[in-house]
């Protein structure tokens, strides 16, 4: 690329990283003693996938790990967060570890640590093991007692080379898309009912933390999805929904992490000993992960404002309480997302101000935006939003440093083009192109921009 080099606008030892997640990119699903997780059947299910896709294959990192991390050393990033795929590890989610699948991550690390590339690791990136789903999963409060074992199966292994360690990924996307709306593995559909789900997400995160500490793991976080939520009038109606909806896709996660109970209203629909447990979430953690996107417009149900396309058909069809509607004013991702980077500056600082001295050091530990990328004629990606996206982002990063948020790096969703879940291969947000028929990979512009501002604040 020709345009001239960043000039460093963020701190010295700053990290920038890159992010994916196993069922993302591994593909191998069958390879290695890996057990079925919940997202191969939910594939597997006629209708679920928009492109009728599946991550059998998907970016074949499982066999192509080495050219990948090359990529990265390449790239010049420090960090890399990558997730473990639970039944690579334990294929019926639970008892002895399979070790043809910790062989396959020790390697991973040790790859990566040679190209000077530090892991994050996440343990819970959506891909439950079916046996555990068929006895119950996420609404049973016993797949948080196994999530524990697992984390301890694999800080054990590898917590002697892993930096830093998100236990789940997302609790609200799972709790809302998978278990209350059913867009997403395994599928539910019901609504309010899906509570626990988050329950024990949580739990799950605390019991986890718990026993990574237990066996020497050092730095513990989270991978916490936040969108700020904007009401879409001053009417008392839709000021009331967007709260809610603020307190279920946000705080309900956030609170009993950093300031151990729940927003009011929640406790009581709880499951189990929730005050007991609330103690085991609200243990201290090292690092706040942030992954950030957009922002949100709620309305009340009941609201003239047309609703936003997509996820809203699916909220009205359940009978939500809220309404998402369209945020004007603003450039649109392929995704239809709204390119709001001041969003993740009020993110962070809302973040302290709300949790004050409970927030440790904030990583962001994922933001990107999916483009119709094409490799040209000249054999190039270039995706000149996406430089502007990862530009801006990481500025408004700057800004809330600047505010006093002690934001410690920034790792970009997604080092490759992946399986975008349910949006299946139709979404593209690498720095490095794939090409699904011949898993030729591509340096887009945006990788070059990458590689230059790392260099500048070197
Ligand atoms: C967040 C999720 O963690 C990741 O898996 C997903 O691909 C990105 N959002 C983009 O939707």
């Amino acid at each position: 690329m020709s345009s001239p080099t960043p000039a460093p606008f963020l701190p010295a030892g700053f990290r920038f990283g890159t992010s994916t997640a196993a069922y993302q990119i591994e593909g191998a699903a069958r390879e290695g003693g890996r057990g079925p997780s919940v997202w191969d059947t939910f594939c597997a299910r006629p209708g679920t996938i928009s492109d009728g896709s599946n991550g059998d294959v998907a970016c074949d990192h499982y066999h192509r790990y080495p050219e990948d991390v090359a990529l990265m050393r390449d790239l010049g990033v420090g960090g890399y967060r990558l997730s473990i795929a639970w039944s690579r590890v334990q294929p019926e989610g639970s008892g002895r570890a399979n070790p043809e699948g910790l062989a396959f991550y020790d390697r991973l690390v040790d790859e990566l640590l040679a190209a000077g590339v530090r892991p994050m690791a996440t343990l819970f990136h959506w891909d439950l093991p079916q046996a555990l789903e068929d006895r119950g999963g996420w609404l049973q409060r016993d797949t948080a007692e196994r999530f524990a074992e697992y984390a301890a199966l694999v800080a054990l292994r590898l917590g002697d080379r892993v930096e830093h360690w998100c236990p789940v990924n997302e609790p609200n996307v799972v709790t809302m898309l998978g278990h209350a709306l059913g867009v997403h593995a395994p599928g539910k559909q019901l609504m309010f009912d899906a509570l626990p789900v988050a329950h024990h997400l949580l739990l799950g995160h605390g019991r986890a933390l718990a026993a990574l500490r237990a066996v020497g793991a050092r730095s513990v976080g989270t991978a916490n999805n936040h969108s700020p939520v904007r009401a879409a009038s001053d009417d008392a109606a839709d000021v009331a929904a967007a709260e809610l909806y603020d307190t279920l896709w946000n705080r309900i996660f956030s609170d009993p992490i950093l300031l151990g109970r729940y927003p009011a209203g929640i406790f009581e629909l709880m499951p189990g000993p929730v005050e007991d447990d609330l103690a085991v979430i609200g243990a201290p953690v090292d690092f706040y992960g942030l992954n950030y996107y957009n922002p949100t417009r709620i309305a009340d149900p009941a609201s003239p404002l047309p609703a936003e396309p997509g996820l809203d058909e699916v909220l009205t069809a359940r009978g939500a309480p809220f309404k998402m509607v369209p945020l004007e004013g603003y450039d649109r991702t392929a995704f239809g997302w709204p390119v709001v980077p001041d969003g993740l500056r009020e993110t962070l600082v809302g973040l302290r101000a709300t949790y004050g001295d409970r927030l440790p050091p904030v990583y962001v530990t994922e933001s990107g935006c999916a483009y119709d990328d094409v490799v040209g004629a000249d054999g190039a990606v270039h995706d000149p939003e996406r430089v502007a996206y990862h530009d801006a982002h990481l500025r408004a990063v700057a800004d809330a440093i600047a505010d006093g948020v002690d934001v410690r790096g920034y790792y970009a969703w997604s080092l490759l083009d992946n399986f975008e879940w349910a949006e299946g291969y139709s979404k593209r947000f690498g720095l490095v192109h794939v090409d699904y028929a011949t898993q030729q990979r591509t340096p887009k512009d945006s990788y070059a921009w990458y590689r230059e501002l790392i260099a500048a604040h070197r």
